[in-house]
Formats: C-alpha cells, structure tokens, sequence
C-alpha cells in the first residue's frame, strides 16, 4: 500500500463499506428489487457521507420515522403526509402521470380518501349536512379525444367550512362532503356540496413537527378532490382549486397546478337557494390508455 493509500484507509477504515452493502444486494433475484436497492443504498450513503449526522442526530432521525409510523392506520396516514410535504408525491405523480397538454392535470391524493362512498345521482347534494356556504358544482367529463365519456365514475371528496373532513371527527354518524357519481350520457356531471375553504393539514404529528421547525406554511389552498374512471382511459386523481384563495402559491404539499384553478362564482339568495352560494364548473379531461 503506498502511503496515501495507507493514510486513507487510517482516516476511514470503512472506505469500501457502500461497495460490501451494494454487493450484499447483487444476488437479488428480481433485477428491479436489486436496481431498487442499490439506488437506495447509494444514495442513502451519499446523504450520511455528506450530512455526516452525529450519532444523537440520526437516533432523532429513527425516532421521527418510527412516530410517523406509529401515528400510521386506516384513519390516518403521516408516511403519505411526510412524502406529500418533502415534494415526493408530486414527483411520482409526475413520473407516472405525464399527462398530454389536454388531459386535466393531476395532483396528489392524500390521506383522506375513504373507500365505499355513498352513491349520488346527478343533481344530489353530496354535503350530507356538512357547514359552508352551498356550491354547485358541474362539468363535463371526455376524453382527450374529444369524446364524452358518459357513466364514468367520478369520486369527491372535500373538507367542510371549518377546514376539517368527515373521517377528522371521531363520531359522525354519516359521511359529509363525500360520495361517487356517474357521469349522464352526455358525459355531464353535476352536485351539490359546501363551498370548499383552505385548511392546514394535519400538524399535530411528527410531520407538523417537522413543519414549524423549518418555519414552513401548513395551509392548504381551498380545493374539491376527483378521482375519475372510465373504461380504456387512465384514472385521473386531481383537484378543482378555488381562483383567488391567498394561498395559492404556497400549497404544504406541492399539489398546485394552475390549470387546475377555475373562479368559483358568488351567487346572491335567490328563489332556489335561500342564502348566499357558489357555482363552479370544471371539465375533467382524460388519456386513453
Ligand atoms: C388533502 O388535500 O386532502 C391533503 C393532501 C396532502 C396532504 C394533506 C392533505
Ligand atoms: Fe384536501
């Protein structure tokens, strides 16, 4: 060994460490598990040889992961949230939903989406006596193709006026601000619901933690979420953002798009609704497969 050499392996016996652990990976029998794991090793030294955290810092490290995940359950999600804040989310969205110039952009999908919504009809009011001022909201669902695409299913899910979702209470008997319906034959849709406001995520949690130590915003601009199906076409997962929420441009998790945000008209009280209300509508464009 020549005597720089011998001076490096002094300073860092553990210089050839990556290399043990990539190869401990080699024999990995599915190729993507062992691309996977090699990356995740490569990087994940690079982060340590270039952070160079104490040892107190990465037991803090261990610790806020194990609390996300123990914070984690069917009601409750902070992995998402932690992936949604670091800008990981949309980076998968973008990876694996590059959608064509005319298909409606997509965004995150976050942790509150509930399987087995109620059934509406068009023209049903999906609130389910949530508080806010009530919305109509309407559409028309077609593919880039130009095609309606009628008896698609079109899922909704939206926080009420004080900013909080239906699976956030602990005793609602029902669900509020919640539910699936199917696109008419001309591809129309339309519902009732409460105004959408902006909320701030959940912060009470590592992930919030994390949030007010990096003095980083928690709101979330005023949106109503979608998840679209239809036969031959890829599902859409987006929002309608409300134009003119102050919070646009510093959305917590990323999710913004500015095809996404569409005004959201006032209406005075009038014959059909007795108090002040909104309309807004908003065409969900899919890619065929
Ligand atoms: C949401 O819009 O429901 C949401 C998305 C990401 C993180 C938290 C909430
Ligand atoms: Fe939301």
């Amino acid at each position: 060994m020549c005597d720089d050499a011998a001076m490096d392996a002094d300073a860092d016996p553990d210089s050839d460490l990556t290399a043990r652990v990539l190869a401990s990976f080699a024999g990995t029998p599915s190729p993507r598990l062992r691309e996977l794991t090699s990356l995740l090793v490569k990087h994940l030294h690079a982060f340590v040889a270039e952070a160079r955290p104490t040892e107190a810092e990465w037991a803090h490290a261990i610790d806020f992961l194990t609390r996300t995940g123990q914070l984690s359950d069917d009601r409750r999600q902070e992995f998402i949230l932690l992936s949604d804040v670091l800008g990981v989310s949309m980076q998968v969205i973008g990876i694996n939903h590059a959608a064509s110039e005319t298909a409606t952009a997509s965004t995150v999908f976050g942790p509150f989406f509930v399987e087995g919504s109620p059934e509406f009809a068009n023209g049903d009011d999906l609130s389910g006596g949530a508080p806010g001022d009530p919305c109509l909201v309407t559409g028309h669902i077609r593919s880039t193709t130009g095609v309606p695409l009628p008896g698609a299913r079109i899922e909704v899910w939206q926080a009420d006026e004080t900013g909080h979702y239906d699976v956030q209470y602990a005793d609602l008997p029902t669900p509020q601000g919640r539910g699936h319906l199917f696109a008419a034959p001309d591809g129309s849709y339309r519902f009732w619901t409460v105004r959408p406001v902006a909320y701030p995520i959940p912060s009470d949690g590592p992930v919030g933690e994390l949030l007010r130590a990096t003095a980083r915003p928690v709101m979330r601009p005023a949106h109503i979420h979608f998840m679209v199906t239809a036969p031959a076409h890829r599902t859409l997962t987006t929002h309608v953002f409300a134009a003119g929420d102050p919070h646009l441009g510093h959305d917590a998790v990323f999710g913004e798009r500015p095809s996404l945000i569409t005004p959201f008209t006032h209406h005075a009280p009038g014959p059909t609704v007795d108090r002040d209300w909104y309309s807004v509508d908003f065409d969900l464009v899919l890619d065929p497969l």
